[in-house]
């Protein structure tokens, strides 16, 4: 199968997929797509590629017949981006988040819905040999049966741009990768939350760069969350550093390395039960971050089934996010 490629969003992570999309043979850019013109023109020198440049999508989907449009827009563009896109018959992949809103969410679902056109989600922090490693292992039973999960994520990047302005920047923009692995790890969906969301004093954001949240899980489990963009010092990876407790024993893994456990043998008695330490085997094999969700992107149309980060999927992590600002507002545990 060739793909004809729009590429909509010349800005930084944009050159993430461009890496990806000039190493296959069967994927062609023929259109560069930005508001900032300047911004289209630089992107397409930068790599070399004569093609055309719009700042409008529709001209340039109208004018250069893609099967396929990358959407690395910013979140407030990503819902006219990936419906117009899809209504002009185009399968879509796109970053992170969906949206802005649930309500934008849902509809761009339906819009994929009807058009019977693919539009998936980048969420390359579940493409990871130790993440994918973690779940297979505590699948396996490890730690027995997991009933509770925290998540601690402590960053402080001064990005400038759009984030700086966002009312939830970290929840919509960093969470939403948080909360997916989560429903990766776990295997389970969100039933509730209970979200505390502020800006810490001398935070460099305009809205909420810190928040905690209490989720209880569709299968009795409970994953918590505590998270901030506006952290100085100790900073943990980006993919969060995590605790996971079951009923044989502990598993934690520090978002980089392979996982540690600690097992207890119920066999002994005393105050506390002696536990062994082990680490987890390395159980996968593909490629990392973006390379990994975007091999499985393109192996989705190509095979006509629905990825894994498939919109319908993703639209679950959206509703934990949503949901946890719509706790916060309320000061309320809200249902999902
Ligand atoms: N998956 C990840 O790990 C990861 C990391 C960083 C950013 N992101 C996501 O990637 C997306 C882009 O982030 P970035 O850091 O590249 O932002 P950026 O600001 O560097 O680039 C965004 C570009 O989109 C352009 N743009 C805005 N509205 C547009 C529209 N309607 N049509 C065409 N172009 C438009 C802007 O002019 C800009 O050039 C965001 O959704 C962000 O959340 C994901």
């Amino acid at each position: 199968m060739e793909h004809r490629i729009v590429l909509a969003g010349c800005g930084n992570m944009a050159n993430r997929w461009l890496d990806y999309v000039i190493t296959r043979d069967n994927a062609e850019i023929v259109a560069l797509v930005d508001i900032s013109e300047d911004a289209a023109r630089k992107k397409a020198e930068q790599y070399n590629l004569s093609v055309p440049v719009f700042t409008v999508l529709k001209d340039a989907i109208l004018k250069t017949h893609p099967n396929l449009v990358l959407d690395v827009t910013i979140p407030a563009a990503h819902k006219d981006v990936v419906t117009q896109s899809l209504n002009h018959g185009c399968h879509v992949f796109g970053e992170k988040p969906m949206a802005e809103n649930l309500e934008d969410a849902k509809e761009i679902v339906a819009v994929a819905e009807q058009t019977g056109k693919n539009y998936t989600v980048m969420q390359n922090r579940r493409f990871l040999p130790s993440i994918r490693s973690l779940r297979d292992w505590l699948n396996e039973g490890i730690i027995g049966k997991a009933h509770t999960y925290h998540a601690d994520f402590f960053l402080g990047p001064h990005f400038g741009g759009f984030r700086d302005m966002m009312d939830s920047p970290l929840i919509v923009d960093m969470a939403i990768h948080t909360f997916d692995q989560a429903r990766f790890i776990s295997g389970a969906n969100a039933k509730s939350v209970y979200c505390y969301e502020f800006n810490p004093e001398g935070s460099w954001y305009k809205g909420n760069a810190s928040a905690v949240c209490i989720f209880e899980m569709d299968d009795g489990s409970v994953f918590t969350y505590r998270g901030s963009w506006c952290a100085e010092g100790f900073p943990t990876s980006w993919e969060g550093d995590w605790r996971i407790i079951g009923t044989k024993g502990t598993a934690k893994w520090d978002g980089v390395h392979l996982p540690t456990a600690e097992v207890v043998n119920k066999d002994e008695k005393g105050f506390f039960l002696p536990t062994e330490k082990v680490e987890a085997p390395l159980s996968w094999s593909g490629r990392e971050e973006h390379d990994g969700c975007l091999d499985e992107m393109f192996s989705s149309i190509e095979n006509d089934r629905l990825a894994e980060t498939d919109c319908r999927d993703n639209l679950k992590s959206m509703e934990m996010v949503f949901a946890a600002i719509q706790s916060a507002k309320e000061g309320r545990k809200v249902y999902l």
